[in-house]
This record gives C-alpha cells, structure tokens and sequence, in this order.
C-alpha cells in the first residue's frame, strides 16, 4: 500500500476554465519522499495544496486523493480539518505566511499541538522543548515567546519541522521549504528534513528548484511542466539517464548551483556523487 495516492487530479479556474493542472497520477510508498520539481507556475504548489484540500477559492479540483486508503474527497470539511496536522502535515516556503503575525509563535504551537497532539499537553510540552532542541533551537522557551517577524527564516522552518517530530503525521508536503533561505541554512533546514524522515518515518512530498537538494533527499522525482507531469523515475535515474528534454534541460543547467551546494554541504549529495 501507498501512503498518498494521487489519481486524476486535475485543477482548473472556475471562472475562467483555465486548466492548471491537466491529469496528475502519482503514489508516495510509505517512508518515502518523492520529490516534484519543475519551472515556476508549472503546478507544483497547486498540487500540494489541493492534496491538502486548500486551493483557493475560486480555483476547483477534481479526481481522488487517498491518504492511508481514506479518500480526502469524500470527507467532509470537519474531517479534513482533522486530517491537516494529524495525518498531514505541510511546511510551506515562507515560513512567516504559516503562523499568526499577531501572537507570539509558542501560542501557535501549543494551539495547534492541541488540536491534533496525539498525547496529553504536558507530554507535548516536554516532547515540543526536545524536538526544538533536535533542530538547533538552543532556547526553546524564548523562542516560543517571540513573533513571527522576530524569528529568521532558517528558524521559523525549524520550528515548522519541530512541529512535524512531534505531530509525526503520515505524510509531510514541503512546497519550496529552502528557497527563501541562504545557501548554508539551507543546508542546514535539509539535514533536518532528513533527519525528520528518519525519525518520524513519514512519507514526504518534498517540492524544490533545486536538484542538489533533492539528491540528497528524494527516492524518486515526479518533473512537471505547464500544469502536467513530464517525467517521472527514481533519483538516481532521473539523474543519470533523464529521457525528457525538459529534465535534461534541469539538469544541466542546474548543475553549477548544485556544484556550489556540494562544496557548501561538504560533498554529499551533489548530482557527480
Ligand atoms: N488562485 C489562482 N487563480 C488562478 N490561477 C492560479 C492561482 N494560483 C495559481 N495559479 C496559476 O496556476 C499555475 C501553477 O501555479 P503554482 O502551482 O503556484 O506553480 P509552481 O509550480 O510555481 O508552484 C500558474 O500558472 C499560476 O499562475
Ligand atoms: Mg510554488
């Protein structure tokens, strides 16, 4: 069995009639992470969120989407509501956008944590101030107390994945996690995200521009372009032997900032290794 099933999806503007995602059918087995790259508006976000049942208004999805076998679409909106935090979990480019630019971040936290913590809130608390402390955030206390804006982009991902340890949901989507980070925190932000895999065991949806990164992380690599999927195949593959011009048009032309992400991660992962 899959942990995430995508079949037919296919998203349009309702108003317009515009076609933005044509047909998508994919899988992600369980424990693994499928990687989706492709240019800006080729549909990947678009495909993320209406994974989570959240495209925005106005724009209508159609097709199934099975978590664990239960189909998102026939599940009303309290279900689904469930379902985001408890079994699904999405950490998005700018972390800022994610939390609440009124309250300071530890009461997003302990809100969310009670809507969906599998355990009892003192047990959260303690598992919340560990798992902060597993992503680098020394000080978990007066990180809590802080505002979004007062927090870097690099830590308010942290926070996003400390989140995710301690919600440990079946299926994590990351939709450009590291792009608005610098080169280091990036890598920095990605060895978490490994590190969140290995722990957690969750299947990982992990959306990036960048083929370093997903060297390092994906097993296998879904390309899209203009709204459809062009290629599809395990890492190594797409890698090595992409059949699409598009994907090899990626790699290549990606190759000199993925030599630049070597030489920051110290040499793994990059597309030679
Ligand atoms: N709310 C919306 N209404 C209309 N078109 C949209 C909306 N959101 C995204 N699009 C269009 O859908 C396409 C795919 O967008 P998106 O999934 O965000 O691309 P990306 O691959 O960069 O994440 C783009 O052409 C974008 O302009
Ligand atoms: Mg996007």
């Amino acid at each position: 069995m899959n942990a995430l099933e995508v079949h037919h999806l296919k998203i349009w503007d309702g108003l317009t009639g515009r076609v933005l995602v044509r047909d998508s059918s994919f899988n992600v087995k369980y424990g693994e992470c499928l990687a989706i790259v492709g240019e800006s508006g080729s549909g990947k976000s678009l495909t993320c969120r209406a994974i989570m049942r959240l495209i925005r208004a106005g724009l209508r999805q159609s097709g199934s989407i099975l978590v664990n076998g239960v189909n998102l679409s026939e599940l009303p909106e309290k279900e689904m509501r469930r379902m985001r935090g408890r079994r699904l979990c999405m950490i998005m480019q700018n972390g800022m956008r994610a939390f609440d630019p009124s309250r300071p971040v530890g009461a997003h936290l302990r809100e969310t944590l009670a809507v969906h913590g599998k355990r009892s809130r003192e047990e959260m608390a303690v598992t919340l101030k560990k798992a902060m402390e597993s992503v680098g955030l020394e000080d978990p206390a007066a990180v809590m107390s802080r505002y979004p804006h007062e927090l870097s982009g690099g830590m308010l991902q942290r926070i996003m994945i400390a989140l995710a340890i301690v919600l440990e949901p079946d299926v994590i989507i990351a939709d450009e996690p590291t792009t608005a980070l610098d080169a280091v925190t990036q890598y920095e932000v990605v060895e978490q995200f490994v590190r969140l895999r290995s722990r957690t065991g969750s299947s990982m949806i992990f959306v990036s521009h960048d083929l370093g990164v997903v060297k390092r992380i994906a097993d296998e690599v879904l390309v899209m372009k203009d709204g459809e999927i062009v290629e599809r195949g395990e890492t190594g593959d797409i890698f090595s032997g992409a059949r699409h011009p598009y994907t090899r048009y990626l790699v290549s032309s990606k190759l000199t900032l993925t030599r630049h992400f070597m030489q920051v991660m110290g040499g793994h992962g990059g597309v030679e290794s």
